[in-house]
């Protein structure tokens, strides 16, 4: 006979405790409380008291479920301190429950007597693993990101394979446009419950997608939808809390001009050194390469960091889930902090930069040369301007600015100038027109809307409703030219 040493552990109550219809149910991260699931198999000892509990044999097992491991070595170790003499566990901890009710009713030991009960280890339907629902979907849209979700999302982190979606890579992208935004990431969009119409199933917590080659990412929160230039702000303002790799600080952070000045407000907050470069990678990269930056954006969905010279779209996703899990780290039960928790948060810090995009695609090149050439001239006279935005909104601020972006490299003094037409007003909104440099068919012509708002008692509105003065007037910009019915497309930025 083996003898053990039965040592005693003060605990305190835990409140809700009490058993339902079908047993202890509750989040794992509640369950995994220092001592919690102890008091519980305690309590349950008391109450079947003494006599029923010595020399008794038990059962202990259960569908498998995250935690069930240590669960079963914690009652089976607790169950021999209060005299249980036998436990009978299923192999590898695996018993459905009907087979524990068989093995209650039918088994009989060695010495002739059969279990009393058992611990069963399951809530059933509900579902399992750290984080329960299925929180962490993927759609890598047919495109190459699919191979790395698989063995990061899934083989490391633990994630369900359900919440892969699209990711087999395929020639031909299934047929889709492997871009990720709102429009052509179709599928993952309904899923999280943005679509026209409500998701069969209840939307998962965190979505993401990639395009074809994986350098862009596009981020999604439960019914909600987190704007690139808000991103790439949010994973500054968090990353030396939430993300190892920074926890010596950022070297510095920068954005592309068109993207929302929410990153200003954040390197202005934390005292960081801040670049606004044109459009394109290259430009984060010298300034990367001379130690300058450590986080960059663009609202064009890429965002990155100094481990590599591009942007990484699997990259964006991992800083999300850190300042996800960071922010939840001491969470319990159902309060879950949310994606729009955190970007809500975010803008009741720093004020929220409304922001959309037009593009127009398939302009013929000539008109939009002369497009282009007019607003650089109507640039000259800001009076004019001015005119022109009162006469059609009264309630949008003066224009205090008006210039085409140029942009000298502070690593290699390299000038970049024409890197589009800017509109500043006096409360921090801007128009900016810009030709795409991507377009493969005529020219697309990109307008971006910015509008600052601080007042936190603003800043729950809907982007078209606060945008809508900006977004009104920019046609009559342009009704001077030929272009007065270009067809726009929103891109939901
Ligand atoms: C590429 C570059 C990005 C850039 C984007 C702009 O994806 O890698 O850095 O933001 O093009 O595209 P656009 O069509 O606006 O010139
Ligand atoms: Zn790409």
């Amino acid at each position: 006979m083996v003898l053990f040493n039965v040592s005693r552990v003060q605990t305190t109550p835990f409140d809700g405790q009490k058993p339902g219809t079908s047993g202890l149910r509750k989040k794992v991260k509640v369950f995994v409380q220092p001592h919690y699931l102890h008091n519980f198999v305690q309590a349950t000892f008391y109450a079947l008291t003494e006599e029923n509990v010595r020399g008794a044999t038990l059962v202990v097992s259960g569908d498998g479920r995250y935690f069930s491991k240590e669960a079963i070595q914690i009652i089976t170790k607790m169950s021999a301190a209060n005299g249980v003499r036998r436990v009978w566990i299923g192999q590898n901890g695996l018993l459905s429950t009907p087979a524990v009710s068989a093995v209650i009713r039918e088994r009989v030991g060695a010495d002739g007597s059969k279990a009393t009960g058992a611990f069963i280890l399951t809530a059933s339907h509900n579902p399992g693993g750290p984080n329960e629902a299925s929180t962490a979907i993927y759609d890598a849209l047919h495109g190459v990101a699919g191979a790395y979700a698989k063995r990061i999302f899934v083989d490391e982190l633990g994630a369900q394979e359900s919440s892969l979606l699209n990711c087999t890579p395929k020639e031909d992208f299934g047929g889709g446009h492997p871009d990720p935004n709102l429009t052509y990431a179709k599928e993952l969009v309904a899923r999280l419950g943005l679509g026209k119409s409500e998701p069969q199933d209840e939307p998962p917590e965190f979505g993401a997608a990639a395009d074809g080659d994986a350098d862009r990412n596009m981020i999604l929160g439960k019914r909600f939808f987190v704007t690139p230039s808000d991103s790439v702000a949010i994973i500054a303002a968090n990353a030396v809390e939430a993300i190892p790799y920074f926890s010596a600080g950022l070297k510095g952070v920068a954005r592309s001009m068109p993207t929302s000045a929410a990153l200003d407000v954040v390197a202005k907050h934390l005292n960081l050194k801040f670049f606004e470069v044109p459009t394109g990678w290259k430009f984060f990269g010298n300034l990367m390469d001379a130690g300058l930056c450590s986080i960059c954006g663009e609202e064009s969905f890429g965002t990155g960091s100094d481990h590599i010279r591009e942007k990484d779209g699997i990259w964006a996703v991992l800083a999300w889930l850190s300042i996800l899990a960071y922010k939840n780290k001491d969470t319990l039960g159902d309060k879950l902090v949310t994606v729009e928790d955190i970007v809500r948060q975010h803008w009741a810090t720093y004020g929220r930069h409304y922001y959309t995009r037009y593009d127009y695609e398939n302009v013929d090149a000539g008109a939009a040369k002369e497009l282009m050439g007019y607003l650089v001239k109507l640039q000259s006279s800001l009076s004019e301007v001015n005119q022109i935005v009162k006469g059609v909104r009264s309630d949008v601020s003066n224009v205090v600015n008006a210039d085409e972006f140029e942009y000298k490299d502070p690593v290699d003094g390299s000038i970049s100038s024409h890197q589009g037409i800017r509109y500043l007003f006096e409360d921090g909104s801007r128009l900016i027109f810009r030709l795409s440099g991507t377009g493969s068919e005529g020219a697309t012509i990109r307008l971006y809307i910015e509008q600052y708002e601080k007042d936190p008692s603003k800043i729950g509105r809907l982007s078209n409703e606060a945008l809508a003065p900006l977004a009104y007037f920019p046609s009559f910009f342009w009704s001077g030219c030929e272009l007065t019915s270009l067809v726009s497309s929103e891109r939901g930025r």
